[in-house]
């Protein structure tokens, strides 16, 4: 009888080490060119490119991890959709450059859809709405976007804030500074180099909560417009485009966008 029992905990274990060796996952890198070993079945890995000094939606931690709100968005699409991503810190024109000449598949780094962009590339449907901000010094007479006309601006090169500011200032204003980054650009307000930034409302809002101590206020105008966030991808990748929309909605439907964004949209 004693043997017995043995015979069985010895099966029982030699089954539950195989079980164990089944869950491990293999480094989930593409060293093979895009796919990954998981559970005996390849999964597609796709490349995303971002620029993470964009919290809420992408920054990196005390580890060196990258994190966000677009990280969790993306990952929760590739768990329904059942691809592995893997992330890539690469600047802001990169992300653009990148996805061109297929280095990376998917840019994700609160990429606002304007038609613009859409002539050179494709975006899923929307998961985020945004809008641009002014922010100035606490003492700034600065009221509106009307008032920068003449002032020194300065702007994260290349993103709306900084279409913005050549829509209202010119192509060609010499009062425009731009730089590589949202809290570069933020910091040479600070600094007294321009008299204005204009960002992202949430990064901006983002940045206040994190640097308190700076003595900044933000003007809101209705004369930005309304702005959508979407994953970028190569013109003409309708693969990927549609394997991306279909996780983004299944996640708008079972209410995990609204649970990662905080905000409910559909
Ligand atoms: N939403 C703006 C744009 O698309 C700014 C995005 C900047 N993103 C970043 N990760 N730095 O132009």
């Amino acid at each position: 009888m004693k043997k017995r029992i043995w015979t069985l905990l010895m099966i029982v274990a030699a089954f539950s080490l195989v079980l164990a060796g089944c869950g491990t996952k293999e480094n989930t890198s593409s060293s093979d060119g895009g796919t990954s070993e998981d559970n005996g079945a390849k999964k597609q890995v796709y490349k995303v490119g971002t620029e993470a000094t964009f919290a809420p939606f992408e920054s990196v931690d005390d580890k060196g991890n990258i994190v966000g709100i677009d990280v969790d968005v993306l990952q929760a699409i590739a768990d329904e959709m059942d691809f592995e991503v893997e992330w890539n810190n690469i600047g802001w024109e990169p992300v653009f450059q990148t996805i061109k000449n297929s280095e990376t598949d998917i840019g994700a780094s609160g990429i606002t859809i304007n038609e613009e962009r859409k002539e050179s590339f494709d975006f899923t449907e929307p998961y985020y709405e945004s809008q641009l901000l002014i922010v100035v010094k606490e003492d700034s007479k600065i009221k509106s976007l009307a008032d920068l006309k003449d002032k020194k601006i300065s702007v994260q090169i290349n993103a709306t804030g900084h279409m913005a500011a050549k829509k209202l200032q010119g192509e060609a204003s010499t009062n425009i500074m731009a730089f590589e980054n949202q809290p570069v650009a933020i910091q040479e307000m600070l600094n007294g180099n321009v008299d204005a930034t204009i960002g992202d409302n949430a990064v901006i809002y983002e940045y206040m909560e994190a640097n308190p101590k700076a003595k900044l206020k933000v003007i809101k105008d209705d004369a930005f417009e309304k702005e959508y966030y979407g994953f970028m991808v190569r013109k003409g990748n309708e693969e990927l485009l549609k394997i991306l929309n279909e996780g983004l909605q299944k996640i708008k439907d079972n209410g995990k966008l609204k649970e990662i964004t905080g905000t409910d949209f559909k």
